[in-house]
This record gives C-alpha cells, sequence and structure tokens, in this order.
C-alpha cells in the first residue's frame, strides 16, 4: 500500500509573530509513503525536483532525516518501528528558502504513515510530533490545515492554534532570492534574552496584527508588522530586508515587509493598487544588490494538507 499526501508551503512570523504567526502559500511538495516488499531493509529515499531529477544532497542524510524522524516517533507511539519504508518526495517548494518546505515533508510524511497504519493519531498527535521535530508550530500548523494561524505549542506539548481569516485586500508578494539560508543558521545569530523593552514591543504589535486582521485595517496593519525580536539580527544574512523595508515606509498602501520564515525570501504586503509600485522597489533593491531573485504574487492557500491517493495502483 502506498499513500501520497500534497501538503503546501507556509511563511511564518509575518514580522512580529515570531514562532506564533504563519500562513498557507500555493507551492506544494508531495509526499509519498510506501511498504516495501521485503521487511527489515530499513528506509528508502528518494527525492525528486520539480524537472523530476533525483536529488542526492537531500537523499542521503538517512536517519538525520527530519521525515524519518517524524515518521520513527510515529510508528514507536503505536508500537513498531518504521524499518521496511520507501518515501519519495516530489519538491514544488524552494529548499532552505523560509517557505517552509521543511515543515511540508514532516506533516506529509506524518499523514502518510499514519493512514498507513490505519489512522491510530488523530491532528492534535500529528500537530505535537510534527512541532516537535520542527521545533516551532508556525509552519507546521498552516501546512496542515492551510490559511493564517497562530499558534503555540504549551509545555507539555499539546500544539494550541487558530485559524484566522486573511484579509483578501492584501496581496502577498513573495521574493525568492537564488541563495540558500539554513534555518539553524538563522537562528544562530538570535540572542539568548531580549529586553523587557523589545518583548513589549512584539507583544505590541502582535496584539495590533490580530485586531487590524479582524477589523481590515490596513493603518493599524502596517504598524503592527513591525519586529524587534528576530528581523534586526538576522537582516545582515538577508540583504533586500532593510533596503525594501526603508523604501515602503511611506508608501501608504504597501503594507509591509517581513522576513518570510528564517530568510532568505520575503513577503511583501501590499493592496491591490500597489502592487506594480511594490514589485518596481522588489525589483530595483535586489538589482543593486546583484542578487537574482524570482517575484511572485500569490493567494493564499486555504486548504492543508490532504492525501492525494491511498491504495495499490498510484
Ligand atoms: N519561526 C521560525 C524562525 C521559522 O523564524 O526561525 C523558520 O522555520
Amino acid at each position: 500500500m502506498k499513500v501520497s499526501v500534497k501538503v503546501p508551503s507556509t511563511t511564518a512570523n509575518l514580522g512580529p509573530g515570531f514562532d506564533i504567526f504563519g500562513l498557507a502559500l500555493p507551492f506544494y511538495n508531495e509526499i509519498t509513503v510506501e511498504e516495501t516488499v521485503i521487511p527489515h531493509l530499513g528506509i528508502e529515499f528518494h527525492v525528486y525536483d520539480e524537472k523530476g531529477e533525483e536529488n542526492l544532497y537531500i537523499k542521503n542524510e538517512g536517519e538525520e532525516n527530519i521525515v524519518f524522524k517524524a515518521i520513527k516517533i510515529l510508528y514507536n507511539f503505536v508500537g513498531q518501528e518504521p524499518d521496511s519504508l520507501k518515501i519519495t518526495i516530489k519538491t514544488g517548494i524552494p529548499i532552505a528558502r523560509g517557505l517552509g518546505s521543511s515543515a511540508s515533508v514532516i506533516v506529509g510524511g506524518l499523514i502518510a504513515a499514519n493512514e498507513l497504519l490505519g489512522n491510530p493519531s488523530d491532528i492534535d498527535a500529528l500537530l505535537a510530533i510534527a512541532t516537535e521535530v520542527e521545533g516551532h508550530p508556525d509552519n507546521v500548523v498552516p501546512a496542515f490545515v492551510g490559511g493564517f494561524v497562530v499558534a503555540s505549542q504549551e509545555d507539555d506539548g499539546r500544539v494550541i492554534y487558530r485559524k484566522i481569516e486573511w484579509n483578501n485586500d492584501w496581496k502577498l508578494t513573495v521574493c525568492i532570492p537564488d541563495f540558500e539560508l539554513q534555518t539553524g543558521i538563522s537562528r544562530s545569530v538570535l540572542p539568548e534574552t531580549v529586553s523587557y523593552k523589545d518583548a513589549i514591543f512584539n507583544t505590541k504589535r502582535c496584539s495590533m496584527f490580530i485586531e487590524a486582521l479582524h477589523t481590515k485595517d490596513d493603518k493599524l496593519m502596517k504598524l503592527a508588522l513591525q519586529d524587534k525580536l528576530h528581523q534586526p539580527y538576522r537582516e545582515k544574512l538577508v540583504p533586500g530586508l532593510k533596503e525594501i523595508s526603508n523604501k515602503i515606509k511611506n508608501e501608504e498602501d504597501i503594507i509591509g515587509c517581513v522576513l518570510s520564515g528564517a530568510g532568505p525570501s520575503l513577503l511583501v504586503i501590499s493592496k491591490q493598487n500597489a502592487l506594480e509600485k511594490a514589485k518596481d522597489i522588489i525589483n530595483e533593491t535586489y538589482n543593486n544588490l546583484n542578487i537574482k531573485v524570482d517575484v511572485l504574487t500569490v493567494e493564499i492557500e486555504q486548504n492543508g494538507a490532504y492525501i492525494e491517493s491511498n491504495g495499490e495502483e498510484n
């Protein structure tokens, strides 16, 4: 039996909501998990890029692979070992760009493996495992449920989340530069502790963010999209963030520019009438920095991961 799951890409943080806010985007990975015929041969991994070419760089991680780690926790939870599985990943989400590719494969692997096992775990249990492996819930939750979410992993491991309606007047332009940034490196530049002042700054911004979403308040959202907990420390790793943020400061209809997850991609939020202006600023900035970039305006993906096929013949 083999199960294929399609999982959307995600952008996390959205400025002030470090490790809390995330939303799903319309780029997808497909994760297939199947039982191999001869048991106890171990895990076989195959990763293909969009052109269908096998990507050996990821394949050889073996047991360190995050999909394997997640599936092992699930199997162990029901007293089994995942010792005869073939896992195939077709990647449509750029890797190490801050677009939730790792969360998507963890989520896809878990949903597929859970289905193979006869669904012993509910979504809450799968979310807790996915968050444990990923380290934070802000990508895995929207990958699971779609839309915009506020998510928290509690001390007992439970993941609490709420989906909040996005304001579709706020268009999302994703800037994907042609270089990678590993999340571990991007987290390593963050300080161990922050000042009360900065913690309060972000608490205010997160409160404004949620109120701005509920009331569709552009001006409040523009204020809300500021951050003092992670972006100032990461700016040096992500050329473009500071430059674009400065250029759009006085553009009323360009709501904000934030780091997408741990970077290096950026997310620019603007009203429809300011889309062209926003794209000009983005392209000009990256051009001046000599960095190639894909600039794509996309809709929020309202649906989360789903089982594409389940059976022998797929
Ligand atoms: N909240 C995480 C971070 C998302 O910013 O490090 C990246 O996976």
